[in-house]
């Protein structure tokens, strides 16, 4: 397996799809290399092409308040994508982009180690999860692989589309607390 430095280095100069073309920064990832909790959304939006970081536009400031809920700080976490460059006027990563990219994130979750990993949204359920997950019937569910524990919530910009999905989030936020608790995770 690569080290964080090679993973970074090959990251940082991937021409694997054609997201390489438009993209202005790759978006690697960020937080503790030791994290117990990992977030995975699908694919830097506009601000995080940008900066170069993940969830730092209108769906990063709201997952930022769905964590607090919790009490868990985003500098307590570990947060990445499944592509690591923005698709277009933010459309759903394609499959052959997701599959050229996965590799980073697999390495990413191997060196992380985490106990715990959040899947925001439909695109990386279906990818971390299983290729039918249902979002609008399994989020919230957890499901044990390899020593992880895995489970999924509403990407944070389907919430600010539709605030009626947010009394559900907030069970599954509490079930993360929970899962947190029962892994003996320090928040
Ligand atoms: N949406 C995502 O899925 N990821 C980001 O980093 C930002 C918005």
């Amino acid at each position: 397996m690569r080290t964080w430095e090679e993973l970074e280095r090959d990251c940082g100069s991937c021409t694997r799809c054609g997201l390489c073309r438009t993209r202005h920064n790759v978006v690697f990832g960020v937080g503790p290399r030791d994290a117990d909790v990992m977030f995975v959304g699908e694919g830097p939006g506009e601000q995080e092409d940008l900066r170069g970081e993940p969830f730092v536009g209108p769906a990063g400031m709201l997952l930022d308040d769905m964590l607090s809920i919790i009490d868990l700080g985003r500098h307590n976490c570990y947060i990445a994508n499944i592509v690591k460059c923005r698709p277009p006027h933010n459309r759903d990563p394609q499959e052959q982009e997701q599959e050229a990219c996965i590799d980073y994130l697999r390495d990413q979750m191997a060196l992380v180690r985490p106990k715990v990993i959040v899947c925001l949204g439909r695109i990386a359920a279906m990818k971390l999860i299983k290729p039918d997950f249902r979002i609008t019937r399994e989020h919230g569910g957890w499901m044990e692989k390899g020593g992880v524990w895995f489970t999924a919530m509403y990407h944070p910009s389907a919430l600010l589309r539709d605030v009626s999905k947010r009394p559900e989030t907030f069970e599954d936020l509490l079930s993360l607390r929970e899962k947190l608790r029962e892994l003996q995770v320090e928040l």
